[in-house]
């Protein structure tokens, strides 16, 4: 199954290895691309990765993890992350990248969130944005998807995840807003729905459209699947096609890990909801990837920490496969 393409849109993803987005913290405080991203994309690319999802990527400077994020605010952003991307493509492989805004969770200097509520209690206390602020901050999203389209991605992922802002609107625990951004589930959906229906009018229909969500928070009175599932529905009613199913991140909280831990989340939206998912957490083994795919439980799976130690990964999986190595190491494939 791993090794079976999967059509979405106008793209047939060549296999169902995904690596997932992963900061590397290592832009220009401009947020340009450089050579370590080209290498680093590059060889998953080579490895046989069917897509590489790109690190979280601020749609505007204050949106930023850090220092070192890459960036998707500005025009001069394209032209570096187009050279990886072009790269990439005639290996094969199928492009995305993450846009994202870090919220409360930035590093500063000014943080904002739906409400004035810190991600912990030694944690900064962010700003509340006003309703125009908001309304701004959509149109930077937008923004970022038309780079991101120009610079030749197949696949947008909207990073809805982690405890970032998208994440603090959605979940109660962090969004305490008394207008219609918040409220019950409707209202701490609005800002993602905005963003969707603003990004839509930049991103070109035939290509997919991905949102990373966390399942839960792993907290009392925080998101469960249950809400989850329900965000997904609406998601797949105003045309998300993939939905990248992760967990946690809002708030400190205890997690019990072990391979696949994550899976039943992915399971659980996939068969409720009738919609693509990439499940992520703790893959590893081929073993493990073969029974998601084959027991329907995800149509992808995201491999992060296992790519990062072997970028050659899928190349070894395929044994047996030495047409499907690139040319240069075919000498090399494994019988
Ligand atoms: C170094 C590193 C950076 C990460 N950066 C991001 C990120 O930019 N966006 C995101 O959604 N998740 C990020 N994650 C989470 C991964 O995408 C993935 O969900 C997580 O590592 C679990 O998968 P794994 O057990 O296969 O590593 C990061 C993880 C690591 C290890």
């Amino acid at each position: 199954m791993l090794f079976t393409p999967f059509e979405l849109k106008s793209v047939t993803f060549p296999n169902r290895i995904v690596m997932p987005p992963m900061c590397q913290y290592s832009a220009g405080e401009d947020g340009l691309a450089n050579e370590w991203h080209f290498v680093h994309y590059g060889a998953r690319a080579v490895g046989g990765v069917g897509c590489i999802v790109v690190e979280a990527t601020a749609v505007e400077p204050r949106g930023r993890i850090s220092r070192r994020d890459l960036g998707l605010w500005d025009d001069s952003q394209i032209g570096p992350l187009q050279k990886m991307v072009d790269f990439c493509r005639s290996h094969g492989t199928v492009m995305g990248i993450q846009i994202a805004h870090a919220g409360r969770k930035g590093c500063g200097p000014e943080l904002v969130a739906p409400s004035a509520l810190p991600a912990g209690p030694e944690q900064p206390v962010p700003r509340a944005l006003s309703q125009a602020e908001i309304a701004e901050i959509v149109e930077k999203w937008a923004a970022a998807a038309r780079r991101a389209h120009q610079a030749g991605f197949d696949v947008l992922q909207i990073h809805a995840a982690h405890g970032y802002l998208i994440h603090e609107f959605l979940s109660p625990l962090s969004n305490h807003r008394q207008d219609e951004y918040g409220g019950d589930l409707r209202g701490r959906l609005r800002f993602l729905l905005e963003i969707i229906e603003a990004v839509q009018k930049e991103w070109p229909k035939e290509k997919p459209l991905s949102v990373r969500l966390s399942a839960v928070d792993h907290l009392d009175g925080g998101l469960t699947i249950e809400d989850t599932i329900a965000i997904s529905s609406e998601l797949k009613q105003r045309g998300v096609d993939l939905i990248d199913v992760s967990s946690g991140g809002l708030m400190p909280a205890p997690i019990k890990t072990g391979p696949g831990y994550q899976v039943p989340y992915a399971e659980a939206v996939r068969r409720e909801v009738s919609i693509p998912t990439i499940a992520v957490g703790l893959i590893s083994q081929v073993e493990l990837a073969e029974e998601i795919l084959l027991n329907e439980r995800a149509d992808f799976v995201a491999l992060g920490r296992e790519l990062l130690r072997n970028p050659y990964w899928p190349l070894q999986a395929m044994t047996g496969q030495a047409e499907k190595w690139p040319e240069q190491y075919r000498r090399a494939a494994l019988k």
